[in-house]
């Protein structure tokens, strides 16, 4: 099968590590990938949000089948501009409708509210009603969780201890702190809990398998201090996430998910993440994601044991059946290893070395590219993540440690205390 993966972060490079290992997989195409995804297939010059250029690269490739890394183009309606384009494409992802459940909050708490599945309280506010929101605010106890309904490239939550402060922060997000992403503003009560990551894949009828689990790291230093990042590192599976809190999720989450959307008349064909958060043991929803993770999938893709490809094909075609997904028994442990300077401002352009000396650690290119002299070279805030199996946290922590270690660029840094919270 002649395939098309959009994106070009690490997620899509483990998604391509992958996929490239079915014996399905025929032809693999990434746009636009990156530095390393080049190993698994051919990269494409093309943006994933601009729908007729990979229509017309689809036609022209007999492309059978996409693959959305990325929100961005599930939330601009990439299903429903194939859907009439081309019919007789499979694709895996939501419409825009399903995608609502990344691409607002206000609808996703809507939606678990309707569905009874468990979430913070909310309540939720636009500009007409900012007296009304500030007024709410005082009824609630610090600290606030203020976030604003629409897409804003993962920094529209303020987390806020002070209550003055919550009101002036809630008025200037109302007044286009995150432009049109914060005219409604959802606010929520605390929730005190470790968090986890949960992937669903689901075919629109019913059908759904959960991915290994997985815990991200999302402060950019030692000890979850300092400015969020898309995410520092992972480790799967999450000790805390045993078989009776797994079966929580899926019995009052997953379940009523799937279900929920079925009855909404919402035909969802695609990855599901469920942000999670462990409250005395019983998981609640802090946010829907419409796509894999990342840095999880880094971690997760490595161990999934089934061959991911003919669940992809099954999921996009509505029909996951019986097909098995088993997991592989090994803990997996993934360390990022950024740009200087990231998650602000940072340089782009350093020579990247060391490859060649990870040992057996897998390694996911995020921002890499290969310049014009062939070098491997930093294009992003996230460079490279590295990937080790263990028998255990400390087995595969400190082999991705010392792959990242053998990695050379100007101005690189990781943390190093990636899964120590959970031995
Ligand atoms: P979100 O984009 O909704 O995932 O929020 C970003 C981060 O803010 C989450 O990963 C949590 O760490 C934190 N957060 C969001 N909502 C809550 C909440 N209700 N209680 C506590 N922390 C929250
Ligand atoms: N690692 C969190 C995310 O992908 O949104």
């Amino acid at each position: 099968m002649t395939i098309l993966l959009l994106g070009s972060g690490g997620r899509e490079c483990a998604l391509a590590w992958k996929i490239s290992q079915s014996a399905a997989c025929g032809q693999l195409f990434i746009a636009p990938g990156n530095g390393g995804t080049g190993a698994y297939g051919t990269n494409i010059d093309l943006k994933p949000t601009d729908f007729p250029a990979i229509e017309s690269f689809c036609r022209a490739n007999n492309v059978e089948l996409i693959i959305v890394g990325n929100e961005d183009p599930l939330v601009a309606g990439i299903r429903d501009y194939f859907e009439k384009a081309m019919p007789e494409m499979l694709l895996v992802g939501p419409g825009a409708d399903g995608a609502a459940l990344e691409g607002s909050k206000d609808f996703a708490k809507q939606f678990m509210q309707r569905h009874g599945i468990p979430t913070a309280a909310y309540r939720s506010f636009t500009a007409e009603s900012a007296d009304e929101g500030c007024k709410f605010l005082e009824t609630l106890k610090a600290p606030y969780v203020l976030k604003a309904d629409g897409l804003a490239a993962g920094k529209g939550v303020l987390i806020i201890n002070d209550l003055k402060e919550a009101q002036d922060s809630l008025r200037e997000m109302l007044d286009g702190m995150f432009g049109n992403a914060s005219a409604t503003v959802v606010i929520e009560e605390f929730l005190k809990g470790i968090e986890c990551s949960v992937f669903v894949l689901t075919d629109g009828t019913g059908n759904y398998r959960i991915l290994p689990v997985a815990k991200d790291y999302k402060r950019i230093g030692e000890g979850d201090t300092g400015l969020n990042t898309g995410g520092m590192g992972a480790v799967s599976p999450v000790p805390f996430a045993d078989e009776i809190f797994m079966h929580k999720v899926e019995e009052r989450i997953v379940k009523s998910t799937v279900n929920g959307l079925k009855q909404d008349g919402i035909d969802y064909r695609g990855f599901i993440f469920l942000g999670l958060i462990n409250v005395d043991n019983e998981p609640m929803v802090i946010e829907y994601n419409v796509r894999m993770g990342d840095p999880e999938t880094e971690a997760v893709m490595p161990r999934i044991a089934s061959d991911l490809l003919p669940l992809l094909i099954a999921t996009a075609k509505g029909d996951l059946g019986n097909l098995e997904l088993q997991e592989d028994s090994r803990t997996a442990v993934t360390v990022m290893a950024v740009s200087g300077g990231y998650p602000g401002s940072y340089q782009k352009g350093k020579v990247i070395t060391g490859t060649e000396k990870c040992g057996e650690s897998l390694l996911f290119h995020a921002g890499t590219s290969i310049d014009s002299d062939g070098n491997l070279i930093t294009s992003g805030g996230r460079v490279i993540a590295a990937t080790s199996y263990g028998s255990d946290i400390t087995e595969a922590a400190t082999k991705s440690f010392k792959a990242i270690e053998s990695l050379n660029f100007d101005g690189k840094y990781f943390r190093r205390d990636i899964a120590k919270d959970l031995i």
